[in-house]
């Protein structure tokens, strides 16, 4: 009778058409129809009273029973933002979080009225319908802790509550985030969470929060590692799903614990309104870029665009830096008051796009020189890469790239300026030279999405290390073919030597890393031995992963020196694009040194 029950909302809420990601789940659903079984029978649809406590709820019993948030069921109209009481939400997002942080802008300048304010004006401006979902208040909105040791919010600013103003933000159809520190008092000296972490997070989930940014400052003697995962236990025991930003500037390496620990980490010192500012920023997220991918992200820091520090060409490059970088996207300007400009680029769906790209690929730099640098990342459309071209002089330069160093073949290939919204011709300041050639304003940026075609695998037996990449990331130096990861410099490895045995052919990177290989479907068999390279000296250690078009074919456990070799045969029939990854394992990149030896395809 219950199932019977249970199959009839499943087949309602099928009928009313909309996705299923966004319904109760079935725990939650059956949950609510487990508790009232008792009194189940005694329910009577159609007699004008909504029975609640009897099982009737709105998709039961519509006609007793109006659609409410907080009645266990996700109805029709109500979604995650809107309604997370009763509906699943995609937190965290599999692609990097888009949203608003006051702390650009107003630093200590917060209160509800802002915050309504900006809810508001995200919506109208048609912020949200580009994605920007998430609304988070900085620092400076809490003041005290009260005799329970709850944490009290500034109640001159934030009169009404935070769950009346999450509230808010969620009927906006947005989520609402919040800041806290690690350390005994914030960075702006109001109260820490240190030795409140769990109380916090069960504080926040009562408000009804979405995301948390965790700070790092007052914490002089604590492992960042350490502090950060009670924070990422308490959200799960929270039973609220919440982003967790780790916020604490790099401090030993989050992006290798930060993966399996939150949703983003910061990978430097705060981003300040200057062009030299988000230039330093991204190198150092740049370097981390192998342990970035869907579901956790490097953090350059938030969005200066629109504060009025930079020229229109500087903004221009930062966002298009931060897209390449597959960076979360957070707007650190007074949304509520625009100009054209900032709108221009803030709004930009096609750079959205790049940024938010489900294969989360961080883009690679293949050349800098004093003209210009060249950044390119593949997208998940077939033969489309993204493509940068950076102008850190301050004159104009022409510069561009060539079809082969995105990893594409010397063939035709279409050229869409994502900037002016144009299809380029790649001529400017003339044909021929390095191929496409572009004009690239002082402290400016071009980026482009190039539609070409990929490389195919040889027929027959081939080693992956004497063909063609769609794209390869390392850490501390490139992936290199045939020889162990050495230094900062291409080709300074030595022989691939695992256990003693020197392997001729194979596939050499520091853990964390990945290189993808266009299959197009003809090939059926790989076949690789994966482990920890000997110059690793007693150290290293890696999880190594084989994927196809998002399907895990191989991961092996974390392996260490002591480990032999594991051989691995996959089949890849039909597969599309393959992903070799190894991962730093979440507990230190140093010493990892990972090969994929004698990695061989078969193909038609
Ligand atoms: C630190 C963080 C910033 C901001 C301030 C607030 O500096 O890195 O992003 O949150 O604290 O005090």
């Amino acid at each position: 009778m219950k199932e019977a029950f249970l199959e009839c909302v499943i087949v309602m809420l099928a009928f009313l058409g909309c996705n299923t990601q966004q319904w109760a789940s079935p725990d939650t659903l059956a949950d609510t129809l487990d508790g009232d079984e008792s009194e189940m029978g005694q329910a009577q649809c159609g007699n004008g009273a909504c029975e609640r406590e009897a099982g009737e709820n709105c998709l039961s019993c519509p006609e007793d029973c109006a659609c409410a948030c907080g009645d266990g069921v996700c109805s029709f109209g109500e979604y995650c933002a809107t309604c997370p009481k009763d509906c699943l939400c995609a937190i965290p997002p599999k692609t990097p979080p888009m949203g608003f942080n006051t702390w650009n802008h107003f630093h200590c300048d917060v209160s509800e009225a802002l915050i309504r304010e900006v809810a508001t004006a995200m919506v109208e401006k048609g912020l949200k319908d580009l994605g920007y979902h998430y609304v988070v208040i900085d620092d400076c909105w809490q003041v005290a802790r009260d005799e329970d040791g709850t944490i009290v919010p500034d109640p001159e600013r934030f009169p009404s509550g935070m769950k009346a103003l999450a509230e808010y933000v969620h009927q906006m159809g947005l989520y609402f985030g919040i800041y806290t520190c690690a350390g005994e008092k914030t960075c702006q000296g109001r109260p820490g969470s240190f030795g409140y972490e769990e109380k916090d997070i069960e504080t926040y989930a009562n408000f009804g929060v979405d995301f948390v940014k965790v700070d790092w400052c007052y914490t002089e003697g604590l492992d960042p590692r350490q502090r950060y995962r009670i924070f990422a236990d308490a959200i799960a025991k929270s039973g609220r799903n919440m982003v967790l930003s780790i916020c604490n500037w790099g401090v030993r390496e989050p992006w290798v614990w930060g993966p399996y620990t939150g949703t983003m980490w910061r990978t430097s010192i705060d981003i300040t309104d200057s062009f030299i500012s988000v230039l330093f920023n991204m190198e150092q997220a740049l370097l981390w870029g192998g342990f970035s991918g869907e579901g956790h992200f490097n953090d350059p820091d938030m969005l200066e665009v629109g504060n009025g520090g930079m020229s229109f060409d500087e903004y221009v490059a930062h966002m298009s830096l931060w897209a390449m970088l597959a960076s979360p996207l957070i707007l650190g300007n007074d949304v509520r008051k625009m100009d054209d400009e900032t709108m221009t680029i803030i709004g930009n769906e096609e750079v959205i796009a790049i940024d938010q790209d489900p294969w989360v690929l961080q883009g690679v730099r293949v050349r800098a020189s004093e003209s210009g640098q060249v950044f390119y990342r593949p997208l998940a459309e077939y033969g489309a890469r993204a493509v940068l071209l950076l102008n850190i002089s301050d004159q104009e330069s022409v510069f561009g790239f060539s079809l082969e160093e995105i990893g594409l073949r010397n063939a035709g290939a279409r050229v869409r300026d994502v900037w002016s919204h144009e299809e380029v011709s790649g001529e400017e300041g003339g044909a021929g030279g390095e191929g496409l050639r572009f004009k690239v304003p002082a402290h400016g940026a071009r980026m482009f999405v190039v539609r070409g075609e990929e490389h195919l695998p040889p027929s027959g037996e081939s080693y992956l290390s004497d063909i063609r990449w769609m794209f390869s990331v390392g850490s501390l130096g490139p992936v290199e073919r045939d020889m162990s990861n050495g230094g900062s410099e291409r080709g300074d490895g030595q022989k691939l030597k695992m256990r003693g045995k020197v392997y001729e052919k194979g596939i050499g990177m520091l853990a964390s890393g990945r290189v993808l290989v266009y299959l197009g479907g003809r090939c059926q068999r790989l076949q690789v031995f994966v482990g920890l390279d000997d110059s690793a000296k007693g150290e290293g250690s890696a999880v190594f992963r084989i994927k196809a078009d998002g399907r895990l074919l191989f991961q092996s456990p974390l392996l260490t020196l002591k480990d032999e070799p594991l051989e691995v045969n996959a089949d890849l029939t039909g597969a599309r694009v393959l992903w070799l990854e190894a991962d730093a394992g979440g507990d230190s990149y140093h010493d990892d040194f990972a090969d994929f030896a004698m990695a061989r395809l078969e193909c038609e």
